[in-house]
């Protein structure tokens, strides 16, 4: 697990061999194949278990290659790629004849962005074309957010993985469409609707519409530990993690303001009141607290707001894979 200039060299001619390559970008850490050959993209479907009919984002190094992937780009793409390429924000677009029925899941649409982090430009850049990468996670799992979570994930499953150290942003992509009538979000991310809309000119519609696209991503069962985890308001917390030792359970709580308690079956995480900060170690904390072993995690529900609404969304998922 490296990160040298060879290594990046090494990736790229695995991935011009078909083979799978796990990368750092600035949001999770990706499991690659290139986008071209349909063999290669259906090893990733076998290596995280996914149903074969989930679409995949297409990573570019840049925002000139758009026109390769995509038709019909309205002119909003071009500025969005403008104001946050390379970053956190993918763009549904029509997509280009050419592109693989197994990037897209046989949909008319085609997700595409550019990675912030210098190993994966680095990657792509030495590659040439598009890598279509989902989470490298088992499908349903938390996303990973270091170079050894990836490890854990998929383990031999993965020719090679690139490591750039822990992820800045922390969780996945805001994901945009802009392949309907009016530009929709359909996965809220860290980037957030002011910084979009401000671009756009007006504010994009959030939510999910009956024709949406498939986005896996918003599944309910998303991003579950193996724990069973309940979110709640920051001030039922300690009630709740008293009544759950009294009834003999073992209880992990993740909060900013952990219980003024302390027990012997209580393990408390600290979390940060800082939406970025908490993004940026969501995942790890998650993982952490699963590995305890213990019967239930609290979290403490995130305050409202929109510099919140990506980590809050993860967060619900979570809870609502562990009923
Ligand atoms: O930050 C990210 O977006 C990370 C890093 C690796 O780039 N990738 C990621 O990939 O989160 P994945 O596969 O775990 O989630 C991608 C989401 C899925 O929910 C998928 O359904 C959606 O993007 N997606 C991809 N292509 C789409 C399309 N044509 N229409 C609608 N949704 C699409
Ligand atoms: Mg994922």
């Amino acid at each position: 697990m490296t990160g040298q200039p060879a290594d990046v060299s090494r990736a790229a001619e695995l991935l011009r061999a078909g083979e799978l390559v796990a990368f750092p970008t600035e949001t999770v850490y990706g499991l690659g194949a290139d986008a071209g050959n349909p063999a290669a993209v259906a090893k990733i479907f076998a290596a995280k278990g996914r149903p074969a009919d989930h679409p995949l984002i297409v990573h570019l190094p840049h925002s000139s290659h758009l026109e390769r992937w995509a038709v019909d780009i309205p002119a909003a793409a071009g500025k969005l790629a403008a104001a946050f390429w390379p970053g956190p924000l993918t763009l549904i677009l029509k997509r280009h004849p050419a592109v693989p029925d197994a990037v897209t899941g046989g949909q008319d649409t085609v997700g595409l962005r550019v990675p912030d982090h210098p190993l994966a430009l680095q990657l792509l850049r030495e590659f040439g074309g598009g890598v279509a990468a989902p989470s490298a996670n088992r499908f349903g799992r938390i996303s990973p957010t270091t170079a050894a979570h990836v490890r854990e994930e998929l383990g031999e499953s993965v020719a090679l993985i690139l490591d750039g150290g822990p992820c800045a942003v922390g969780i996945e992509s805001t994901i945009l469409d802009l392949s309907g009538s009016e530009p929709r979000i359909l996965r809220p991310g860290m980037l957030d609707e002011t910084s979009i809309g401000a671009v756009l000119g007006h504010a994009p519609a959030s939510g999910g519409r009956q024709d949406a696209p498939r986005v896996s991503g918003s599944l309910e069962v998303h991003y579950a530990p193996r724990t069973p985890l309940r979110l709640l308001a920051a001030a039922e917390l300690a009630a709740t993690a008293r009544e759950a030792l009294a009834a003999g359970r073992r209880i992990a709580v993740l909060s900013a303001q952990p219980p003024a308690f302390s027990h012997a079956n209580l393990v408390c995480y600290p979390a940060s009141s800082e939406p970025a900060r908490f993004a940026r170690e969501l995942y790890a904390s998650l993982r952490a607290l699963d590995a305890l072993g213990c019967d239930l995690i609290l979290v403490a529900a995130p305050p409202a707001g929109e510099a919140w609404r990506g980590v809050a969304d993860r967060l619900r998922r979570a809870a609502a894979g562990s009923k």
